[in-house]
């Protein structure tokens, strides 16, 4: 996720386009920049990092002009740097996008064809290049806005302007936010409202393939067709603080509902059904060099491990090739033996966790191929490693991982398609059957998200109990580890996540009325169905409390519980990635009720960068 600001009216457009940008930082924040218009003067400005050093560049010398767009960047192609910051700028075009243009290189190489030359490595830069083609061809600039876009497949939310039209911005959108914000004498458009609310709270949402004209004397809308169109008007009454939050109360809420987004964006460009494979761009190992593999080693921490323990299950279940799961602060100490066909897998969001970094390099000088799944372009990990898949999931700000968890799912999912397919291990038709499952997820998400009511009563019965466990059993018990660790890290309850197996060996004595357990028990092959049904009954019987996440439709085991939720049939490999929202939910809001800070618990950072 990137922001994106756009101003036209008769203040000067720098310091509003600096103030937009402050408050969509949360967006996105590798780099910064802006563009100016001063009447046919096009001043870019932009810088590397955070927006206080665009705001130290500008300082010296603000551009001058009342027409600009500005961008805060959260990379997916091309790493942070000043070349690959917006707005992209291609002989009087600016632009700034957010969103992925899945067949860039295909348009870069037509326009290199016809003599363009380009100065990023990043995808967004077509988009000048494209609209400065059309005006070539005499399109005014809203047209040649307009049949730049058809040209792309992909998401876009894009503002651009044009030296040779100066008093006005063109946008338009495709699968990404954008705003528009209307004001006496002066007009916005942002990627939400959190960069509009100081100036204005009157807004129009604009809709997918929306397109806008936005002059100082007032906003044109059209549709798709081009036909002038007008949408309601909303007005806003968000404090700045919670628009930043779009309306959610913490970071970390926000971040559970966009899960299907973020899901979306991660299967985006890589789902090559009809062929029944995995697209990675940069994919860079052979056949060969697959097949020659004796072993997968994840190498990770906190939730990331959580999900490597799921990858596990997928990379084995179709790939076939052994995969050791290590956290990474014991692999790199343990004098691990690892050999050259052998590929080691970082999992981070932020990809700068110290202990993990530390293990991949381990790997790395112990003869390992080295890849990392991360959720940050540019970090540490992903200049390291030999190749990088990302998870586009967009910034996560909560400290307690949660897209970046079921984005790392669907990674490890689509690289387990992915080696199953060129280990000769995965049919056509069996990958094709399981891509099938992983386009269906988003949709899946948005439908268990509406258990939250329901899921807020059960953590309001259970919100002052001490002690929780969490059992799972099969590709479920990675899911009650990582519940444990949401509730504990966030509420400060302590919480342990235990294979159902594991109860009679010793956690069974834990039992008693005043502590719940909570059940991770859908319908699955993996999971042992008949016996994690056994683990509801011990606990019962003992006069425990049960909350258990159920399948729909599975009147037996809802009435065993205590309390029960209710989740979507899906497919084993995608019921972990399910299952784990209801129990993202309950952390939620049971630490919410408990009045501890969500976002920031104590003790913890977002990226633990020391030993
Ligand atoms: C998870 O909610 C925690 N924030 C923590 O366990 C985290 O997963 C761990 O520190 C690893 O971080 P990374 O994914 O950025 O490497």
């Amino acid at each position: 996720m990137c922001g994106i600001v756009g101003y036209v009216g008769e203040l000067q457009a720098g310091p509003v386009l600096v103030g937009g940008l402050k408050r969509l930082e949360y967006r996105g924040y590798d780099s910064a920049g802006v563009a100016v218009l001063n009447g046919n003067e096009l001043t870019v400005v932009r810088a590397t990092g955070k927006l206080k050093n665009l705001e130290g560049k500008i300082s010296v010398e603000m551009p001058k002009g009342t027409v600009g767009i500005g961008h805060t960047r959260w990379a997916t192609h091309g790493r942070p740097s000043d070349e690959n910051a917006h707005p992209h700028t291609f002989e009087g075009v600016s632009v700034v996008h957010n969103g992925i243009i899945e067949n860039h290189l295909a348009l870069k190489a037509a326009l290199k064809a016809k003599g363009h030359a380009f100065s990023s490595e990043t995808d967004s830069e077509v988009f000048a290049h494209l609209i400065r083609e059309a005006q070539k061809q005499g399109k005014a600039f809203v047209e040649s806005v307009r049949a730049a876009v058809a040209q792309i497949k992909g998401t876009y939310a894009l503002v651009a302007i044009s030296d040779a039209e100066p008093t006005q911005i063109v946008c338009t959108r495709e699968a990404q936010p954008m705003v528009l914000g209307y004001s006496q004498g002066q007009n916005f458009v942002a990627s939400d409202v959190a960069a509009l609310l100081e100036h204005t709270r009157d807004v129009v949402f604009m809709e997918d393939g929306d397109l806008a004209v936005v002059k100082k004397t007032g906003i044109e809308l059209m549709d798709r067709s081009g036909k002038v169109i007008t949408r309601k008007v909303t007005r806003i009454d968000w404090t700045p603080g919670m628009a930043e939050k779009n309306g959610h109360k913490h970071f970390m809420h926000k971040e559970i509902c966009e899960q299907s987004r973020a899901v979306a964006d991660t299967l985006r460009g890589r789902i090559l059904r009809s062929e029944g494979d995995v697209h990675f761009d940069g994919w860079p190992f052979s056949e060969a060099q697959i097949k020659s593999m004796d072993r997968v080693w994840i190498l990770a921490c906190g939730t990331s491990w959580h999900s490597g323990l799921s990858g596990k299950w997928m990379i084995e279940t179709l790939a076939r090739i052994p995969v050791e799961v290590e956290l990474a602060s014991e692999f790199r100490y343990r004098d691990p033996i690892v050999s050259k066909n052998q590929l080691a897998v970082a999992i981070s969001q932020s990809g700068e966790t110290l202990d993990t970094l530390a293990a991949m390099r381990e790997a790395k000088k112990r003869g390992a191929t080295t890849m990392t799944l991360c959720n940050v372009i540019g970090s540490a990990m992903t200049r390291e490693a030999d190749f990088t898949v990302l998870t586009n999931a967009g910034p996560e700000i909560g400290v307690a991982s949660t897209k970046a968890f079921t984005t790392q799912l669907v990674g490890l999912y689509l690289l387990a398609i992915k080696l199953g397919r060129l280990r000769g291990t995965l049919s056509v038709a069996q990958a094709q059957e399981h891509l099938t499952a992983l386009s269906g997820v988003p949709t899946v998400i948005e439908a268990v998200l509406k258990t939250e009511a329901h899921v807020k009563e059960i953590a309001r019965k259970y919100m002052h109990a001490q002690d929780f466990l969490f059992l799972g059993r099969g590709t479920m018990h990675p899911v009650a580890l990582e519940g444990a660790l949401k509730l504990k890290e966030i509420s400060y309850v302590h919480a342990e996540g235990y294979a159902g197996g594991e109860m009679k060996h010793g956690p069974i004595a834990l039992i008693d009325e005043k502590m719940p357990v909570v059940v991770v028990a859908p319908q699955e092959p993996h999971i042992h169905y008949e016996k994690i049904i056994g683990n509801i009954e011990e606990v019962r019987a003992r006069g425990g409390q049960v909350i258990v996440v159920v399948e729909e439709g599975d009147e037996h085991a809802k009435s065993l519980g205590t309390d029960f939720i209710e989740i979507p049939k899906t497919s084993a490999l995608i019921a972990p990635l399910i299952a784990t929202i209801p129990l993202q939910l309950l952390s939620y809001h049971v630490a919410d009720l408990r009045g501890t800070d969500v976002d920031q618990p104590r003790n913890l950072a977002k990226s633990v960068t020391v030993e």
